[in-house]
């Protein structure tokens, strides 16, 4: 096969050139000019990479993915890819650096590779001997496991060949390189390229393949928001990487449901499932101190009980520090200022800390009244009782407002062993839920659920 020629295409307007350009000379941007491989035309390529004609087929004719689908034997990433690894996908799995997917893919590798028949590991990171010791450390014995260090995709794929894998790992894409460009690996043309000339080995031989691609601080390498668009899915590992946790989310998936979560413990051995999350959430929490609350957060389908800490203290300076550990910023800066105006707290002079434990994110406004109720609790030194939940969003005028699918979260607090919610009290003519073991306790306001939520007297300026 001869070897492919490149062009540079500007981003902004389209325009192309042989040569780089560091400002377009047609719109004027800079920086915009992406080098990218020629396209030959899909019929000649075809023709050279002697594979058949295509033909529209009859919706009968078409198998169904489901069928084929493999089942990865880890319940939590079989579920977050929506049942299991469909023949033919490309899956990036994206996550900061040292978080874990290197690791968490070799589990897979080894516990597919019985079943699903030959798996092959291209590294471009590390040594065979490198993966080989942290084999040894995961207990991952499985023969029919191949690894590869490569840095170079073609070269790669040529060694991948003659093994006729049944799954295809490629650790990372933004180490590996086409010979065809001139830029280095990494680059957004580099990272494209790559992706697509698996796409194209990928596709016609059935063959699933993950991608690990590192997210990136804007600069020279490019993250894995530039193929997000190719793949079939995308799932990213987060979590912090002192922290035990990691939370595996599908944000793209075109063969199932991008609302499930996986959520795994970092351990010695590896990436363990965490089968009960709430309990793993709530499992160091000392129930008597004062800024800590317990609340539901829903993630994709499932309910898992966090607990939230704050610690108010007093200012030394003018400005005083608001920070957020796991929630929005700004969001806690609304809620500050909801406490001081609408519910009376002198929280002004303070420095306010709100840290969500365990290493979870929470983007769920039903998590602001269990934020507002830590944050109270610290600043009136009460703590809350410890077999009460708060559920429930806060509105600018200190209201509390509804949350979606409260029998859930209800019920997933009542399996855990808490006695009292402290919920929205329904609007109009709705009921209050109902769920056997809680008792259920409507607020119509932030202060009057605080009021419920900490252990005896009421809330009001010290
Ligand atoms: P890794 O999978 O290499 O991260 P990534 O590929 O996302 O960059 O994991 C790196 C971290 O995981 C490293 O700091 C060590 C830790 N680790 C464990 O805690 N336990 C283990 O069993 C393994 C293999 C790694
Ligand atoms: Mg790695």
């Amino acid at each position: 096969m001869s070897k492919a020629r490149t062009k540079f295409v500007c981003q902004n307007c389209g325009m192309e050139t042989p040569a780089y350009y560091g400002r377009c000379p047609q719109c004027g941007t800079w920086g915009s000019m992406v080098e990218t491989v020629e396209a030959r035309g899909p019929a000649r390529e075809r023709r050279e990479r002697g594979m058949p004609a295509t033909r529209p087929a009859r919706l009968s004719e078409v198998t169904s993915a489901e069928e084929r689908r493999k089942v990865v034997p880890i319940g939590e990433f079989n579920r977050v890819l929506g049942g299991g690894l469909v023949p033919g996908s490309l899956v990036l799995l994206g996550g900061d650096p040292g978080v874990g997917k290197s690791t968490l893919l070799l589990q897979v590798a080894g516990l597919l590779a019985p079943s699903a028949g030959p798996v092959v590991y291209v590294s471009a990171e590390e040594s065979t001997q490198q993966i080989k010791l942290r084999a040894d450390r995961l207990g991952i014995t499985a023969d029919d496991l191949y690894l590869l260090s490569e840095t170079n995709l073609e070269a790669a794929l040529d060694a991948v060949d003659p093994v006729k894998p049944g799954l295809l790992i490629v650790d990372s894409i933004q180490t590996v390189y086409l010979d065809d460009l001139t830029s280095a690996a990494g680059s957004v043309s580099q990272v494209r390229e790559c992706t697509a000339r698996l796409m194209q080995y990928a596709k016609p031989r059935h063959l699933p393949v993950f991608i690990v691609g590192h997210v990136t601080k804007e600069g020279a390498i490019a993250g894995p928001r530039v193929l997000e668009h190719m793949v079939d899915a995308v799932l990213y590992l987060e979590g912090e990487r002192y922290h035990q946790y990691r939370v595996l989310r599908a944000v793209k998936n075109r063969f199932g449901s991008t609302d499930e979560v996986g959520v795994f413990a970092m351990t010695g051995d590896g990436m363990q499932e965490v089968a009960n999350p709430s309990e793993a959430f709530l499992q160091e929490r000392s129930p008597d101190t004062h800024g800590s609350a317990v609340g539901v957060t829903l993630e994709g389908t499932r309910p898992i009980l966090v607990e939230v800490q704050a610690l108010t203290s007093n200012s030394a300076f003018g400005l005083p520090r608001r920070t957020a550990n796991g929630f929005d910023n700004n969001r806690l800066q609304m809620l500050v200022a909801v406490l001081s105006k609408r519910v009376g707290l002198g929280l002004g002079s303070q420095d306010i800390y709100v840290n969500i434990v365990g290493g979870l994110r929470i983007a769920e406004p039903a998590a602001d009244l269990a934020v507002v109720t830590a944050i109270a609790s610290s600043y009136r030194e009460r703590p809350v009782d410890p077999n009460t939940v708060v559920i429930g969003e806060v509105g600018l005028s200190g209201e509390l407002r509804s949350v979606n699918q409260i029998e859930r979260r209800l019920n997933e607090a009542s399996k855990l062993g808490f006695a009292r919610a402290v919920v929205p009290a329904p609007g109009g003519r709705r009921q209050l839920p109902k769920v056997s073991g809680i008792e259920v306790i409507p607020a119509a306001s932030a202060a009057e659920a605080i009021e419920m939520a900490l252990v005896h007297g009421p809330v009001g300026g010290s």
